[in-house]
């Protein structure tokens, strides 16, 4: 069957520069502590820096989560059944799909991912390894509302949102994000979710801030990414990496800092830095168990089964889309 089309759901201005980014851009810089949402790092560049991370020693996650895979696929296809579509959230390189793909006999493959060259290429290679599989990719943030391809709208789904990505988010759009998931979805879905477990600082900052410079060159890649869409001007090489663990809010802090007093433009506005003053570019939080059962809950998914004996620690929490019940 293979990959039947490309939805794309993106709002692109006529230079082909999606509107958000320069929206985002602009209302990030103005603000006291400058923030820019860690969803524009993956443009191609980022996307391929971000795959060379998950390749790094220090960057526990993804090993850990494809060690949970390979070994609990059984037990999960077990939960899962077979015939689901499978809906993958912001899918990248789509590297651990295979694991899952395989292991549980999925109706159809629906990749979603803002990358649409990223998207293109592993919908590709996902067609070459499960050639019966009909593929949908969309061209889509997933973070907001995304129409899902007509063709699984009446089958049974599973959502799959690996990687700990929702650990991205600040607790309030995660909780809308799984709200507005359970909603496309529908009521009886399920959800495979990876999240990243909370411990000891100096291996969550060595994952974070790691000495081949990897991680360094991610982060400020988003700089360029403004200069190279946004027409900036901004002095990349005076930015440095930072990596915090802010213990209040359960999170590693990305952050781009200012090496000296600078001032820079963007699309024709002018930006000023102080020496030190910094640009938050991530946060990445992490979660005990009761705090993810909380979070899933709040999102509207019941928790049903979870995998985590993997060290460094990590779990994929399998959840349901149940009805909402108000009474105690
Ligand atoms: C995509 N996301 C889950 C990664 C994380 O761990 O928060 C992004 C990343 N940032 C720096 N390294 C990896």
């Amino acid at each position: 069957m293979g990959v039947v089309r490309q939805l794309r759901q993106v709002d692109a201005d006529d230079s082909g520069i999606d509107a958000a980014f320069r929206a985002d851009v602009h209302s990030g810089l103005a603000q006291a502590q400058k923030a820019i949402p860690a969803r524009w790092f993956y443009d191609t560049m980022g996307s391929a820096l971000f795959e060379d991370i998950t390749a790094l020693p220090e960057y526990y996650p993804t090993r850990s989560e494809t060690d949970l895979l390979t070994r609990h696929a059984a037990a999960i296809a077990d939960h899962v059944g077979k015939g689901r579509a499978v809906v993958e959230l912001g899918s990248g390189s789509s590297a651990k799909t295979p694991l899952l793909l395989g292991a549980i006999a999925p109706s159809a493959y629906v990749p979603v991912d803002i990358s649409g060259e990223f998207l293109r290429d592993s919908a590709a290679g996902l067609a070459e390894k499960f050639p019966g599989l009909p593929i949908y990719p969309v061209e889509a943030d997933f973070t907001q509302r995304v129409t899902l391809p007509r063709e699984i709208a009446a089958g049974p789904k599973l959502g799959f949102f690996p990687g700990s990505t929702i650990g991205n988010m600040v607790a309030r759009t995660a909780v809308d994000l799984l709200r507005d998931w359970r909603d496309s979805l529908g009521e009886g879905a399920l959800l495979l979710i990876g999240i990243d477990r909370i411990k000891d600082v100096d291996t969550l900052i060595a994952a974070y801030d790691d000495p081949a410079g990897v991680t360094a060159a991610f982060n400020r890649n988003l700089l360029d990414r403004i200069n190279r869409e946004l027409a900036g001007d901004i002095p990349v090489d005076d930015f440095s990496h930072r990596a915090i663990w802010n213990d209040v809010h359960g999170r590693i802090e990305m952050h781009l800092v200012a090496g000296r007093a600078m001032e820079f433009s963007v699309d024709g506005r002018r930006y000023a830095m102080a020496a030190g003053e910094t640009i938050h570019s991530e946060n990445s939080h992490k979660y005990g168990p009761r705090d993810a059962g909380l979070l899933l809950r709040a999102g509207g998914w019941t928790p049903l089964a979870a995998w985590d004996d993997v060290d460094p620690a990590f779990a994929l929490i399998l959840a349901e889309a149940t009805a909402f019940r108000s009474a105690p």
